[in-house]
């Protein structure tokens, strides 16, 4: 252990584990670190059959302070067996933290590209491990590229998307070029540790729409990461007209904002943009995404979901942060992203429920499913009528007498347009999820397509995490529930055919005590 020298260090490092483990709102079946603070998904792969997630981690405490990789395998991609810290700050380039970075094999040597930080800035730094990836040895030529381009004002330079392609290998570098907007730094090697700089693979526009809006693409992209969605790598001629993919986390001056990605096409040195998309409704609680090609060839993205209370809060807890569980991305064929829960996340179900199939009709008149629980996979497939809404209260409290009108819940509702098209929107309503004022309880929303009224919907709830996905497009929040509240209730308003509800318990992840330092 390392001295501990953060004002916000307040409780002691041997009270943290017990201290984040007693919290009722802490998430059983997402991963999450042993206590302390957890952001970013980082070197997420598949080695040798065993899947590995590093994340970005901090044991002195819940807050961001000193980044060290943490560490933990999986043979499922459900449980996870946590692992030596695998980076830690050390003098050098990588003094003030082991920022965000990637996983490669180096013809056979497991390697590391990371964003080390020093003196207030971050730089491309390499180390290279152990063949079980569990002790990593930094390179003598760190920092691998000494300095962001020459004569480039940028905000910003850190985190690393990272490929082979033919015979050399690439590199992306998330940035921002002021009075522009964000960027991705192309860089070409053939050893990982001598950079050539090809230049900007695209450069996002900053002026365009309104800061302020969901989509907005920032002044800097952070987490960077490119892909060929379908068959085919990056580079290679296209067989089946799958688009590329490039994913950034749009961050303006500090404020982590949203994941975007765009479609396009990736060719020579450049990126030839198509479209820009949302990545997940829920903004900044689904943060920061890293994906990875798994060895049955399924593409696998994790994302951060930051936390929704107050700083002091976080201290408080213990912890901080949760990673989403796995999801599978595909590609829609309207182009577009689709995402799921990996299959394997079935295995947690336990107690089963099954609502047989009807209709709910009248104005929001709630309906209890006799199901109930703060650890539910829900699945629900639905048909609205057009004009109208479903409302699903999840989290709920009635706190005593108007069992009608719960004191806490959160409510997600889904509304077909008028029209009679498949439009429709997807809406998370936090304004009563929790009695404590100090929460974010910002509303979550965004389109979504509902094919003649079908809707797909599955609800993940973990304590204070939850993750949607209508017809495939997510919505991530988190809510904290001061109540307890484990009440699950339905209402309507129009025609909703309710086709099929299934619910399950899920189990628990983590077993046994965890260690800050395993
Ligand atoms: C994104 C991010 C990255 C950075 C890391 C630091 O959340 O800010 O850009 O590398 O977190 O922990």
């Amino acid at each position: 252990m390392t001295e501990l020298t953060h004002p916000l260090a307040t409780i002691p490092q041997d009270e943290l584990v017990a201290r984040a483990e007693a919290d009722p709102l802490r998430p059983r079946f997402h991963f999450v670190s042993p206590a302390g603070w957890l952001n970013d998904p980082n070197g997420v792969s598949q080695w040798n059959g065993t899947y590995h997630l590093f994340y970005q981690y901090n044991p002195e405490g819940a807050f961001h302070h000193r980044i060290q990789w943490g560490h933990a395998t999986s043979t499922d991609l459900v449980t996870w067996t946590d692992k030596p810290i695998a980076l830690e700050p050390s003098e050098g380039p990588d003094a003030e933290g082991c920022w965000s970075g990637v996983l490669v094999n180096d013809g056979g040597t497991p390697t590391l590209v990371y964003s080390g930080r020093s003196e207030g800035k971050e730089l491309p730094c390499v180390a290279v491990g152990s063949p079980d990836l569990l002790s990593w040895t930094k390179v003598p030529e760190n920092p691998v590229i000494a300095a962001p381009p020459a004569g480039v004002d940028t905000t910003a330079y850190r985190d690393h998307c990272v490929w082979r392609e033919g015979t050399k290998w690439r590199q992306l570098v998330g940035s921002g070029i002021r009075q522009r907007g964000g960027t991705a730094f192309l860089y070409e090697s053939s050893d990982l540790r001598s950079w050539d700089y090809i230049g900007p693979l695209f450069i996002g526009d900053a002026s365009q729409g309104d800061p302020a809006d969901t989509d907005w693409t920032g002044t800097m992209w952070e987490c960077v990461d490119l892909f060929r969605a379908g068959q085919g790598s990056l580079g290679s001629v296209t067989s089946d007209g799958s688009p590329d993919v490039l994913v950034f986390s749009a961050w303006d001056d500090g404020d982590t904002r949203h994941p975007l990605y765009w479609t396009g096409r990736y060719a020579g040195d450049a990126f030839e943009p198509a479209a820009l998309h949302r990545l997940d409704y829920g903004g900044r609680f689904f943060y920061a995404p890293q994906s990875f090609q798994d060895e049955a060839g399924r593409r696998v993205m994790f994302g951060w979901m930051q936390e929704g209370r107050s700083d002091a809060a976080m201290v408080e807890a213990g912890w901080s942060g949760v990673m989403s569980l796995p999801r599978l991305v595909t590609m829609a064929d309207d182009g577009t992203l689709r995402f799921a829960p990996v299959p394997e996340i079935n295995k947690l179900r336990r107690e089963h429920t099954r609502l047989p199939g009807q209709v709910l009709t009248g104005a929001l008149v709630p309906l209890d499913i006799g199901v109930s629980g703060n650890q539910l996979d829900l699945e629900l497939d639905l048909q609205l009528a057009p004009g109208a809404l479903l409302r699903l209260g999840v989290l709920g409290s009635t706190g005593g007498s108007n069992s009608d009108n719960p004191t806490e819940e959160t409510v997600i509702e889904l509304r077909r347009a008028t029209d009679g098209t498949g439009h429709g929107a997807l809406h998370v309503d936090r304004t009563r999820s929790s009695l404590d004022p100090t929460v974010d309880v910002e509303d979550k929303s965004g389109p979504v397509p509902m094919p003649e009224g079908r809707v797909h919907l599955r609800v993940i709830l973990d304590r204070s995490a939850v993750e949607i996905f209508a017809n495939g497009i997510p919505l991530t929040a988190r809510a904290y529930p001061t109540l307890g509240g484990e009440r699950v209730s339905l209402a309507a308003e129009g025609t909703v055919q309710m086709l099929s509800l299934d619910a399950w318990t899920m189990a628990e992840i983590h077993e046994g005590t965890r260690t800050l330092f395993p």
